[in-house]
């Protein structure tokens, strides 16, 4: 996805932004591009207040000056504003290519709307080409990886799980200090069935499959901006 369409994306999320509200901001290079422009609309005066979904998005918020609060401080969101690594039917998302997925749905249940935006190539008719990211905790790693080989063998996976590895090779810990397992299903055809049967796992801590929790996607084609409703 080009850069420009990304901004396009943002840009067209970003006229849902009113003074006032309370955001959350979501993790990735599509929601960099909303930060960068919320940063904008912030130093011509916007009042608001966000709670980021990563360290990542904290830092990238205070370079820009926006103010930035957590759950703790307030209970409730007006918008989160996040990208997304598959967008399926009703607006079921997988996310969690950027390791965020834990805060991202946090920060997304606590939001009384939640967008998305992409690009065109997010789209999908059923889940599951890009591997689900699972965020485990760290102790009992190979019994969590046991049972989640048996809930990828129950569900018909295609491929295996893979845990990700950070640039130096090293296992890549979440801002939470967690770890991740990816899963290659291939097709996920009961995304909720599947969640259930993830979330039974006593070493997994979230997965990727974010259903019910977004209302819009605002997807960029370079015809132009696409909104798919839940
Ligand atoms: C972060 O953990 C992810 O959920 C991102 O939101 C997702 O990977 C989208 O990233 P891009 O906008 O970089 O494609």
């Amino acid at each position: 996805m080009s850069a420009n369409l990304k901004r396009d994306a943002a840009a067209a999320a970003l006229e849902e932004v009113r003074s006032g509200m309370r955001l959350g901001l979501g993790t990735g290079s599509t929601a960099r591009e909303f930060v960068d422009l919320l940063g904008q609309r912030v130093a011509e005066g916007l009042d608001c207040l966000c709670v980021p979904t990563s360290e990542a998005t904290a830092a990238q918020a205070r370079a820009l000056n926006i103010p930035l609060t957590d759950l703790e401080t307030i209970d409730q969101l007006d918008l989160t504003v996040d990208g997304a690594d598959e967008i399926g039917p009703d607006l079921t998302l997988i996310k969690g290519a950027g390791a965020a997925l834990l805060r991202e749905k946090i920060v997304a249940a606590a939001s009384s709307r939640m967008v998305v935006i992409a690009d065109a190539s997010k789209i999908v008719t059923t889940l599951g080409r890009c591997p689900l990211p699972i965020e485990v905790n760290a102790f009992g790693l190979a019994a969590t990886r046991r049972a989640l080989q048996m809930i990828l063998a129950e569900f018909g996976a295609e491929g295996g799980i893979s845990l990700r590895l950070s640039a130096d090779g090293t296992p890549l810990r979440t801002d939470g200090g967690h770890l991740i397992l990816d899963a290659l299903f291939g097709r996920i055809s009961a995304p909720k069935a599947l969640s259930s049967a993830l979330l039974e796992v006593p070493g997994v801590v979230q997965h990727g499959l974010f259903i019910g929790l977004c209302q819009r996607a605002y997807v960029a084609e370079p015809g132009g901006i696409t909104i798919h409703d839940a």
